[in-house]
């Protein structure tokens, strides 16, 4: 089956071509992130508008690379929750107008099931039952992935994102927009010890993670540092937060292993990249004799390659969708409407 996927929750706008959920014979990708660097974060309007300008080509494109013509898709399937209404609605609009004149299916996916499903294209062989760790710009999710279309949510974030926390840091420490990775460079080579941060325990799940104290705390420490002029150690200063980023949410990944007997670990997301969380996760795994599978850095963040693997399983399970589909700036990963 081949499906023709599309992108555009946030700042990315993506077209790809899948067959059967697995194999990817295009990606077309057209990022705005230079554009919105310039106000320091995504700008949803600009981000729309950038979306319309990009889709057209980038489907033809992706058609071009695949060697697919118009008459050989079989689907077209859009992201068509979460993220910000605007961007998302071109998205669907355009997938609806595909399916439409084209007569094909159209298959609804959940963003962040198709983060997780990032993890189908790296990973020939994994199949669910496994746990997925999501952590992107804005979620972070600890999910038992019981089948393609079945999950339940173990623990989340009670506030912040831990993307949201990594671009606030690295933006207060003067980095461009998004600041994760440039952040994650900075603190090789610097000394986690030299600043303590917190790693607050939350509520009455004990999955469940809360960022914002963190973060605050970080942001304290650098405003501290700027008012008494004392020379901050970017680095160990980075080092340090990214050691508590980690903190927050490995031994929790490890608890939710344990309590499951999940012996698959699969990482999601753009903080999925993050190499300090990469390599506690890796090291907690082999302990406990369970599998780990970190997808390259490529489809870690946003794609629509992830979208068109997720929407093979999405329609195998029925979830197609008619002329009637909405777009929806919130929506759980279950589905409900929040
Ligand atoms: O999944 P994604 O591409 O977009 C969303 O759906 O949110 O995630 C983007 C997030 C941003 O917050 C970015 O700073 C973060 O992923 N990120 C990283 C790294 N690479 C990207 N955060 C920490 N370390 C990284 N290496
Ligand atoms: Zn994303």
């Amino acid at each position: 089956m081949i499906i023709l996927a599309v992108e555009s929750s946030c700042d990315e706008t993506a077209v790809a071509v899948v067959q059967d959920g697995r194999k990817v014979l295009a990606d077309a990708i057209s990022s705005q992130v230079e554009l919105h660097r310039l106000y320091g974060g995504v700008v949803p309007e600009i981000a729309s508008r950038k979306h319309i300008e990009a889709i057209y080509t980038l489907a033809d494109k992706a058609l071009m690379d695949a060697g697919v013509t118009k008459a050989q898709i079989d689907a077209v399937a859009v992201t068509y929750a979460p993220g910000l209404i605007g961007a998302v609605l071109v998205g669907v609009n355009f997938a609806k107008a595909v399916a439409l004149a084209l007569d094909k299916h159209l298959i609804p996916v959940h963003h962040i099931r198709g983060h997780i499903a990032a993890n189908y294209l790296a990973f020939p062989e994994l199949k669910p039952p496994f746990l997925c760790l999501v952590v992107s710009g804005g979620h972070t999710m600890i999910i038992d992935v019981q089948d393609y279309t079945k999950m339940e949510i173990l623990g989340t974030t009670l506030d912040d994102a831990a993307g949201e926390c990594f671009d606030k840091v690295a933006r207060v420490l003067g980095m461009p927009y998004p600041g994760g990775a440039a952040l994650d460079k900075v603190a090789v080579g610097g000394d986690e010890r030299k600043y303590q941060l917190p790693r607050p325990n939350s509520a009455k799940n004990p999955l469940d993670m809360s960022f914002s104290g963190l973060k605050t705390a970080a942001l304290n420490l650098i405003h501290h540092a700027e008012q008494v002029r004392e020379e901050l150690d970017v680095p160990s200063l980075c080092a340090s937060f990214s050691g508590a980023v980690s903190d927050m949410l490995v031994p929790r990944v490890k608890m939710a292993l344990e309590a499951t007997g999940r012996k698959k670990l699969a990482v999601a997301g753009g903080v999925a990249a993050n190499s300090r969380i990469r390599r506690d996760l890796s090291a907690m795994a082999e302990k406990l004799g369970a599998e780990v599978y970190l997808p390259p850095l490529s489809l870690c963040g946003d794609n629509a390659a992830m979208i068109g693997s997720q929407a093979y399983y999405e329609y195998l399970a029925g979830n197609t969708a008619g002329m009637e589909l909405n777009a929806y700036a919130t929506k759980s990963i279950l589905g409900e409407t929040l």
